[in-house]
């Protein structure tokens, strides 16, 4: 017989994939949404593995952020209308490149598809030339950058290359927004939010107004957002709707220090520059956060991380990740390259997670400067400003519009003409007045494009003492794609027991595990001990648990909370009816301990607060042999 084959690092990832699949689908975490009418692609529903680990992840998010920043917090709607999304540039530029095969006509989005051919490239039969590896590794971080022309040329060189079968036309825009219509006209176009920042954009003047003028500050939501990805595969990593958990951090761009940076200056973050990615460099590099922003990058002569309050969240966002579960060698974050980034962002870090397939981006972390607060205001004629003082006070020349002449000159037109006015920064104050000295009368154009004339009796010029000026803030807008973090949560905690492939494990964290705690008879025809197990869960009302009567045994009824990652589980059993004890067991140990019913719930809750360690708690009461260890 033939010596059986090794099995490569490659197989064993990918048999460990399909064996969480296996799983995921056995167990119901997520189901193909509409799977009775035969599923629509990029559409998963959440089971109840999954549904209350979403909101357990949501409200450690809203702990971890929102709590301890203070961010102000909103819910904003999905349906947005067309001029929103104009003005914030998605309608022109929200695209993916997609690319059809010749004879197939399957649709691929051509970024993804060079990924895909770059990988085949650099795992050739034979070994391959070092300058290769280098050209085809730049190549594929360089993918999603490229132009038209750029991904043209670089799919035929690959598909030459590889040897590829698949015959491509030309690369062209998608724009990847869901349309849609505000009433029965049909006349009011509208798009559901492909991202949620446009609502904190929109109510940031409200929130400003509402925190009494106090910057800097931050608006956060949660919630879904909808993109009509050109190729939805790789379940729950790209969806056509999918949970997005974002804020935006509003700070004045010449006050750019974070007061609370020091929290976080020893969190360690694995790193991969711009440079680093340019040159096909793969290892990340390790540092502190505080060496983030204060070691200089010597590609550029400027810290890895100039602003304070990126590199504050990148920290925020390492320690948030850590505490819903991924691995810290799990984690790094890497940089746009330039012509990468979005069109409304100055410096993007991307948070990514090894899963089994692969590092994936979870979450973006941008300095979108001041560009949507700015298009907002130009786009509406409304001043979306902070004010900050100024080192001396000044002379400044303002403009107070005569409402009741405007209001009857104008009638319902009078309010935008208003709105106009007072969004005239003093340029533009100056300049009107200039006109209306001139020629006595001067012309604008409002928000609906209409010329309206202004006559002197309508404006009031003053000469005033001004304390402070306005400007318009920058903003660092922190992302988390929260479906793909819980799919992270999922795929790095799972591993099977050495002593058995077959048995199954996810180690959620203890605060986040759908369920927390199994209840269960030795004996389920011991009237006692059902009895018992009742009062037990009586006393668990905090606790989300399952309390299972079931026939099957005591280690088979493990196994099935071990594969839902249950953390903990009681069992009462003979003993429990005489000297009213029962057994505690720790999931991922499969230790156990004995201890009195009624300290149950006290010690319980320690543990999922994680202000007692299951160590702790066996040197209190020491282990017991468990039955299922016989099975
Ligand atoms: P990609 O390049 O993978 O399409 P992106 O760079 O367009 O993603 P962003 O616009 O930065 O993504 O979106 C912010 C976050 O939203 C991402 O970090 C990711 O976690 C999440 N996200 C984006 N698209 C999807 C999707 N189709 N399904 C699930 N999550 C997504
Ligand atoms: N107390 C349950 C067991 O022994 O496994």
């Amino acid at each position: 017989m033939p010596p059986k084959k090794e099995k490569t690092e490659a197989d064993l990832l990918k048999e460990k994939n399909q064996q969480l699949q296996t799983l995921m689908k056995e167990r119901f975490f997520t189901n193909p949404a509409f799977d009775l009418y035969g599923g629509k692609a990029g559409l998963h529903d959440l089971g109840p593995v999954m549904a209350p680990l979403f909101h357990n992840v949501i409200q450690e998010w809203r702990r971890h952020f929102v709590f301890h920043d203070n961010l102000q917090e909103i819910d904003a709607t999905v349906i947005t209308p067309s001029r929103v999304l104009e003005v914030s540039g998605h309608v022109e530029k929200f695209n993916d490149m997609k690319i059809k095969e010749k004879t197939t006509g399957e649709l691929y989005r051509a970024d993804k598809l060079i990924e895909e051919l770059c990988d085949k490239a650099l795992n050739p039969k034979q070994p391959l030339d070092p300058q290769l590896k280098e050209k085809y590794t730049i190549m594929k971080n360089e993918a999603d950058s490229m132009s038209a022309d750029q991904m043209k040329a670089t799919i035929e060189e690959l598909v030459k290359v590889t040897g590829d079968k698949r015959q491509f036309e030309d690369p062209a825009p998608f724009n990847l927004m869901f349309s849609t219509q505000i009433g029965p006209t049909g006349d009011d176009p509208a798009y559901l939010r492909p991202e949620i920042a446009q609502g904190m954009f929109m109510n940031f003047k409200a929130c400003y107004e509402e925190l009494n003028h106090r910057m800097p500050f931050g608006i956060a939501q949660f919630g879904k957002a909808f993109r009509n990805e050109i190729a939805p595969k790789g379940g729950l990593f790209r969806l056509r709707e999918f949970q997005l958990a974002e804020f935006e951090y509003f700070y004045d761009p010449q006050q750019t220090t974070h007061s609370n940076l020091s929290l976080v200056k020893d969190v360690v973050v694995l790193m991969l520059t711009r440079e680093m990615q340019e040159k096909g460099i793969e290892v990340p590099l390790e540092m502190t956060i505080e060496q983030a922003h204060t070691t200089n990058n010597p590609e550029t002569g400027k810290p890895y991380v100039e602003n304070q309050i990126l590199a504050y969240y990148l920290g925020r966002t390492q320690l948030f990740l850590e505490k819903v579960g991924l691995r810290k060698e799990k984690i790094r974050f890497r940089q746009h390259l330039r012509k990468q980034m979005a069109h409304y962002a100055r410096d993007c870090w991307d948070g990514e997670a090894l899963s089994l397939t692969g590092w994936q981006e979870i979450v973006g972390i941008a300095d979108r400067s001041a560009y949507d607060l700015e298009a907002h205001s130009r786009g509406t004629n409304t001043q979306l400003v902070a004010k900050r003082d100024l080192p001396e006070p000044i002379q400044k020349t303002v403009l107070v519009p005569v409402s009741k002449v405007i209001g009857q000159t104008f009638k319902q037109k009078a309010k935008p003409v208003q709105s106009y006015l007072n969004s005239l920064d003093e340029a533009g104050v100056l300049a009107l007045k200039q006109q209306i000295e001139t020629n006595q009368k001067a012309t604008i154009t409002i928000s609906e494009g209409e010329q309206i004339e202004l006559s002197p009796a309508m404006l009031e010029f003053k000469v005033e003492t001004v304390r402070e000026e306005d400007y318009i803030p920058f903003v660092v807008e922190p992302s988390y794609g929260i479906s793909r973090i819980l799919f992270s949560i999922i795929d790095q905690n799972f591993w099977t027991r050495p002593s058995d492939q077959n048995r199954r494990v996810i180690s959620f964290p203890a605060t986040l595990a759908p369920k927390q705690v199994l209840i269960q008879p030795l004996s389920v025809k011991s009237q006692k001990q059902l009895e018992i197990c009742h009062s037990i869960e009586a006393s668990l009302k905090h606790f989300s648990r399952l309390i299972d009567t079931g026939g099957a045994s005591v280690g088979k009824k493990y196994a099935r909370a071990d594969e839902i990652g249950m953390p903990f589980g009681i069992t009462v059993d003979g003993t429990s009816e005489t000297d009213n004890t029962a057994t505690l067991r720790e999931r991922d140990s499969s230790q156990q301990v004995r201890l009195p019913i009624t300290e149950i719930p006290k010690v319980l809750k320690k543990l999922v607060k994680g202000s007692a360690n299951w160590e702790t708690i066996v040197s209190q009461y020491g282990l017991v042999p468990t039955a299922e260890a016989k099975e």
